[in-house]
């Protein structure tokens, strides 16, 4: 294990390098598996960032005995049969990552390092492919949209009507593909808890220059159907006898508006505060329906975080934290963030400096790439609410929602 970690630490220098040959090997040697990726060199370079993502996350946890590895290429196994990938792809991956990882290491690339990796790459394959094997699950789920609302020009929510049942926990993501934009995935977070007819409502943000999410937010209309991969993400609600604080910022809103649906059905012995952060009073989508939730259940106390009127957007940054320190009580509480990754990282550092406690603190992280700013930089907090982040957590033109 020792070799592969230091192995891959060459590697990682030269990581650009490495995936770079990686597919051109794969793609020269079988030029059918490059109709299995998307088109643009945009989704590439994603694609190398979470190809090199998942290889550290999984290198640094082959030797442990960490429990998270065994399911997470299960249902990464499980999730690769939406890409179209069949079983004998494996090994012509695994010859090219070989040739590459070899490429990239030059001297450093001795037989007991080429053993160890072709182990490593054999372990990860077979798990990923007893995952695709013993899943019950279909590859995708076909949905057909019901519903669409535009907000301004950067926020739609689809409600879509899956063909088979789709499983899901209030406060999970489903990963999205349309034929607008062919076999680009990508994640979105659902906005509801499960429903009696099957239906599922779609929280989408905006991306500058985001093939699928303009497609989703300004261009699909009822009728067309779209592809579900299973749902994911870890932000589910744990019943505990603690209250509860719930922080959202943007589309965030969107699994907290599930866990809260789910609250309702069931109302809760302990109160509950909820925290909605915007950088502009005037344009916080759902906030009819927030207030509503506000005025009808007892257990909860609505906070809205926006600038004051006229006034810089950066001051929702002080407001934030000055009202979560005025609120007190943070090691009693169970705390449920969602929102950008930066926004979740900050204000989880913000809350565990007033006492908050880690494991008492619940949130997903983010799927990459969106979260950050130009040139790919992560945003700090601060810069993230001055800059105009990507996807859009306001709504910058309009109250009113536009139904297609
Ligand atoms: C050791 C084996 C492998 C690992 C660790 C791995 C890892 C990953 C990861 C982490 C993703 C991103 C998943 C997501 O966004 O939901 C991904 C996507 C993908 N993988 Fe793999 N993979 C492996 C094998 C394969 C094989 C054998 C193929 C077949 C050619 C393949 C084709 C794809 C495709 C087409 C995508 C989607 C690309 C995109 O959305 O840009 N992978 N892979």
């Amino acid at each position: 294990m020792r070799i592969l970690k230091s192995s891959f630490a060459v590697v990682e220098r030269r990581a650009e390098h490495a995936v770079k040959f990686f597919y051109s090997h794969l793609f020269w040697h079988n030029p059918g598996v490059r109709d299995l990726f998307p088109v643009s060199s945009e989704d590439m370079e994603r694609q190398r960032d979470r190809l090199f993502a998942a290889l550290t996350h999984v290198i640094s946890r082959l030797d442990g005995d960490d429990e998270t590895l065994g399911p997470y290429l299960r249902d990464l196994g499980r999730d690769h049969r939406k890409f179209l990938v069949r079983p004998e792809h494996y090994a012509v991956v695994g010859s090219s990552m070989l040739a590459a990882l070899a490429e990239t290491s030059g001297e450093a690339w001795t037989p007991q390092v080429e053993k160890a990796w072709t182990e490593a790459y054999q372990v990860i394959a077979d798990a990923m492919l007893a995952g695709a094997d013993a899943s019950e699950d279909p590859p995708w789920w076909d949905a057909e949209v019901v519903r669409h609302l535009q907000y301004g020009q950067d926020i739609g929510v689809l409600t879509l009507r899956p063909h088979a049942p789709f499983p899901y926990l209030p406060g999970q993501y489903a990963s999205v593909s349309s034929d607008r934009v062919p076999r680009t995935w990508r994640t979105y977070s659902i906005g509801n808890a499960p429903r009696p007819d099957g239906t599922v409502d779609l929280h989408v943000s905006r991306i500058d220059h985001g093939r699928l999410s303009t497609a989703l937010v300004r261009e699909t209309r009822p009728g067309e159907v779209l592809r579900l991969g299973a749902a994911g993400g870890q932000l589910t609600f744990r019943r505990s006898d603690r209250p509860v604080s719930l922080i959202a910022a943007g589309t965030g809103w969107a699994p907290i508006r599930a866990m809260l649906e789910e609250l309702a059905d069931r109302p809760p012995d302990q109160d509950v505060r909820l925290f909605v952060v915007a950088r502009d009073c005037a344009h916080l989508y759902d906030r009819p329906l927030i207030d509503a939730y506000g005025s009808s259940c007892g257990w909860l106390d609505v906070t809205y975080i926006t600038p004051a009127p006229g006034r810089h957007r950066n001051e929702a940054t002080e407001r934030l934290a000055t009202a979560l320190s005025n609120r007190g009580l943070w090691p009693d509480q169970d705390v449920y963030l969602s929102g950008p990754a930066q926004f979740i990282d900050d204000t989880a550092r913000l809350l565990e400096d007033l006492g908050a406690r880690p494991g008492r603190l619940f949130h997903d992280s983010v799927p990459a790439a969106a979260e950050h700013g130009q040139g790919g930089r992560p945003l700090g907090f601060a810069e993230w609410l001055l800059n105009r982040p990507a996807p859009h957590w306001h709504n910058p033109s309009a109250r009113a929602p536009r139904e297609h």
